[in-house]
């Protein structure tokens, strides 16, 4: 290792390398604390050329690389845990150009998700992806898990948002992806391909991101329920009267947790269930309709309690009960299921779920979030202090087992939106068919011909 990390620095002595014990650990891992780091080096270039150069260096060497961004994934995809290269675009974060007639603003990879907005909000637009991470995570990390949030009910995932990529490929190529075209009908969209791909097909070193118009002026509700039929009752009846732009849920000890982290009360009362919930009211008519739909959720008996935020503190607030639920768990370092069907399958899914959790974990702590109005759930399973890490790991891999096939059943996804990772590979062939996988292989080859992209990821 010593000696491929003195040709690193004698071969690319412009690049900026990174070798000390303590910053190897901090590039080396993600927010799943799950391997330990051990990488090679830490190369932070300064832009494509460089990335080019290190890219035909580890090929030249054969030396698996990592692409690093805001490393806040869940999944393990920017691990680098085997003397890999890490090739952080820690430093490639600039606002390159903005198209105002196409409406399309290009950045570079290391820029954090909430530099976007405010480069968009500074041109009177939005870029709508959104989710707690934003001022650590990046657009570069974001692309290559397809990253979703809490306004894909109204926006969709980051893919929709996507006109153009430059990428790198393992054999130091740059391709320059679909160029901001709206139309463009000319074979293979390889755009699509890196989107989602874990940083194993290119590295992305520049995307051209649509923006839209900001959404009307909006209000937040939190809701209390009784169980998660009334929650999906009380989805489906929002959904039909409101311009919703968010869904989402968490329980009771998701916001235990919340509360005890520093999150202030809104509900007097204990309840089960809650949701948040942000719709479109620019007027007193639409704010009228929602505490019409919210009396008729009243009368039903699928709502318990609520409240309409009064003003912007305080609809911030009400969002800190949902945005705080991963910061407060972090200290347990939870192991996460990240599960979607579609929705018209969550009631039947959640009823089997329900049971199999019950079952599985009856002493064992539990928490429940996410973007129900997705068909998205986050499990998160929280260590015992008596049980000894690997203990847990190994029970909760046995129950991840028998929620796949539950998925499987309800043709659901092992991974709506975190990825796959090293966290859920074994689990792949739940959510993808054997062909699908094979093709999916074959793909991989086709770019990366010695498996040096980030390796043992997805597969
Ligand atoms: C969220 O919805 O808050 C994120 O996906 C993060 C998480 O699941 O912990
Ligand atoms: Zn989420």
């Amino acid at each position: 290792m010593s000696d491929l990390r003195e040709a690193l620095l004698r071969d690319l002595p412009d690049i900026r390398l990174l070798t000390a014990p303590a910053e190897l650990e901090h590039y080396g891992r993600d927010w799943t604390r799950r391997w330990n780091p051990a990488p090679l080096a830490i190369a932070l270039p300064a832009d494509t050329s460089e990335v080019q150069q290190l890219v035909r260096w580890a090929a030249r060497h054969q030396v698996c690389v990592v692409p690093s961004g805001g490393r806040t994934g869940l999944s393990g995809g920017a691990v680098a845990a085997h003397g890999e290269l890490v090739i952080s675009l820690d430093r490639m974060r600039q606002v390159l150009a903005f198209d105002a007639a196409a409406r399309l603003l290009t950045v570079q990879p290391g820029l954090p998700l909430q530099a976007v907005h405010e480069a968009a909000a500074g041109h009177g637009l939005i870029y709508p992806v959104d989710f707690a991470a934003r001022g650590s995570c990046s657009i570069g990390g974001n692309i290559a898990t397809n990253a979703g949030g809490i306004r894909v009910i109204r926006y969709g995932n980051t893919r929709e948002w996507v006109a153009g990529l430059k990428v790198v490929t393992a054999k130091g190529e740059l391709l320059d992806l679909n160029r901001g075209l709206v139309k463009n009908s000319s074979g293979y969209d390889l755009r699509h391909l890196m989107i989602g791909s874990e940083g194993t097909l290119g590295i992305v070193v520049e995307a051209t991101l649509r923006l839209t118009d900001p959404p009307p002026p909006s209000q937040v509700m939190l809701l209390a329920l009784p169980d998660m039929a009334a929650l999906m009752q009380v989805f489906e009846l929002f959904q039909h009267r409101l311009p919703l732009q968010a869904f989402e849920f968490f329980t009771d000890v998701a916001l235990r947790h919340v509360l005890a982290h520093g999150a202030s009360r809104a509900l007097d009362g204990d309840y089960p269930y809650y949701a948040v919930c942000e719709f479109d009211a620019a007027t007193e008519a639409a704010e009228e309709v929602a505490l019409q739909a919210f009396e008729k959720a009243m009368e039903q008996g699928w709502l318990l309690d609520g409240v309409l935020a009064q003003s912007e503190a305080q609809a911030a607030a009400l969002w800190r009960l949902r945005e705080g639920i991963t910061e407060s768990l972090a200290p347990y370092q939870p192991y996460k299921n990240d599960v979607s069907v579609r929705i018209s399958a969550v009631p039947a899914f959640l009823a089997d779920m329900q049971d199999l959790l019950g079952r599985e974990y009856p002493h064992i702590e539990v928490v429940w979030f996410g973007h129900i109005g997705d068909g998205n759930l986050h499990i998160n399973v929280l260590r015992p202090a008596d049980m000894a890490a690997e203990d847990f790991i190994g029970q909760c891999e046995r129950v991840t087992k028998l929620l796949a096939a539950t998925l499987q059943r309800h043709g659901g996804s092992i991974s709506a939106e975190h990825g796959i990772g090293l966290v859920k590979r074994d689990y792949l062939g739940s959510t993808r068919s054997a062909a699908e996988i094979a093709l999916m292989q074959g793909i991989r080859r086709a770019f990366d011909p010695d498996g040096l992209l980030n390796p043992g990821k997805l597969f």
